[in-house]
């Protein structure tokens, strides 16, 4: 384990055995011929992308997944070689840098084609690009019924080829699985129409972590996860169907404690009043870091293995716990935020649950100040 980094006592721990572990859990679900594209946008979900980049890789997965060029960027500077697909669009001004970088876009227009196609021969490049096909999620796409003319007209692009077709559900994790019926069939049969036109052995691909454990009818060729691997699942029920365990764990200490008489008002607006003599922790986290405003008189944190309930406004740089109840609550005391203490846990999810949202927001909007320690590396 890297040790802690001098500064600021706030950090989030990243189990690299935990995301390996999750990793073939999937490959269990989906079999050994299937291809697994790991989902590692966002700084992989708040995660890490480079560390987790590479374990996932070295665990058995075939590519990885990114919203944008610099996330790209990022995992190339790394030394990473696999296979990358960029599910945002590339736009005009980033696609010689993505063409350089050699990684597989998303294309949705005839224009993004021609683009692709100019920079690739400049650069003596071939671009292998997946075709995105919106079949009822509304964002982006082009139509199922569009599919065939535009796979046609790639021919002309002597710097192209197609390789992969896919769609992304608007709702994988619902019990009605109807949608998620009709969407697959579209892009089934958008991708036999094209099949019957091209020799390009392109991949079919659209399940995300909810389909890959909800609907193996839509595995295709390719699954693309993303919130399982980090341990976490797209809805509670899903719990009984497969073991994941949380990848990431976020800790801070106790940088202050005092004692203040009933009656004392605390943080801004005093939005919160003591009703007895009571002991304050400030902790060295806030909002700036991702730990929610909305948390103010809400949220728990793990002290010494009890729930201590935050009190007054969560701040910028800084929180306020009440361990009244915790005689022995001492200054320097580890504090979780996310994750185990003893029998006790606080997860993503009831976090999520207590701000109305789902654990994808809770891990993502860690901020960059928090230092990530990576443990379990196998070197
Ligand atoms: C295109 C695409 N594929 C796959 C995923 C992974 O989804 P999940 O994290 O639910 O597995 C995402 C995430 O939002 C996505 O945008």
């Amino acid at each position: 384990m890297k040790s802690l980094p001098l500064g600021r006592p706030t950090w989030v721990t990243i189990d690299l055995r935990a995301l390996k572990w999750n990793l073939c859990q999937v490959r269990r679900m989906v079999g050994k011929n299937v291809e697994i594209l790991a989902v590692v946008k966002a700084n992989a979900y708040g995660h890490g992308a480079v560390a987790c980049s590479h374990a996932l890789l070295a665990a058995g997965a075939d590519a990885l997944g990114v919203a944008t060029v610099e996330e790209a960027e990022e995992l190339r500077l790394s030394g990473i070689k696999q296979t990358m697909v960029i599910f945002g669009l590339v736009q005009a001004h980033e696609v010689k840098r993505a063409v350089k970088l050699n990684v597989q876009p998303t294309v949705v227009s005839q224009k993004q084609l021609r683009m692709l196609n100019k920079a690739a021969q400049q650069l003596g490049k071939k671009v292998v690009v997946h075709l995105k096909l919106d079949t009822g999620m509304g964002r982006i796409g082009i139509q199922p019924a569009a599919a065939k003319s535009f796979v046609a007209g790639l021919k002309k692009y002597s710097h192209l080829t197609l390789g992969g077709m896919f769609t992304h559900f608007a709702q994988a994790d619902g019990r009605d699985r109807k949608l998620l019926g009709r969407q697959m069939q579209r892009l089934q049969q958008a991708a036999a129409e094209v099949r019957k036109n091209t020799k390009a052995a392109f991949r079919v691909h659209a399940a995300n972590s909810a389909a890959v454990m909800n609907t193996p009818d839509s595995h295709a060729d390719m699954v693309r996860p993303g919130l399982m691997l980090y341990g976490l699942y797209p809805a509670r029920r899903f719990a009984s169907r497969v073991d994941l365990k949380p990848v990431l764990q976020w800790k801070t200490r106790i940088i202050q404690l005092k004692t203040v008489p009933a009656g004392t008002g605390l943080s801004y607006g005093h939005t919160f009043i003591t009703r007895r003599k009571s002991r304050i922790a400030t902790l060295p986290v806030g909002y700036a870091d991702g730990f929610s405003r909305l948390l103010s008189n809400q949220g728990h944190v793990l002290i010494r293995g009890k729930r201590c309930p935050v009190v007054g406004r969560v701040c910028m740089d800084m929180c306020l716990v009440d361990v009244t109840r915790l005689n022995q609550a001492a200054e320097g005391d580890e504090v979780v935020l996310i994750g185990r203490q003893g029998q006790v846990r606080i997860s993503a999810d009831d976090q999520a649950d207590l701000l109305d949202t789902i654990s994808y927001e809770i891990t993502c909007v860690i901020g960059n100040r928090v230092p990530r320690i990576i443990q379990g590396e196998t070197k």
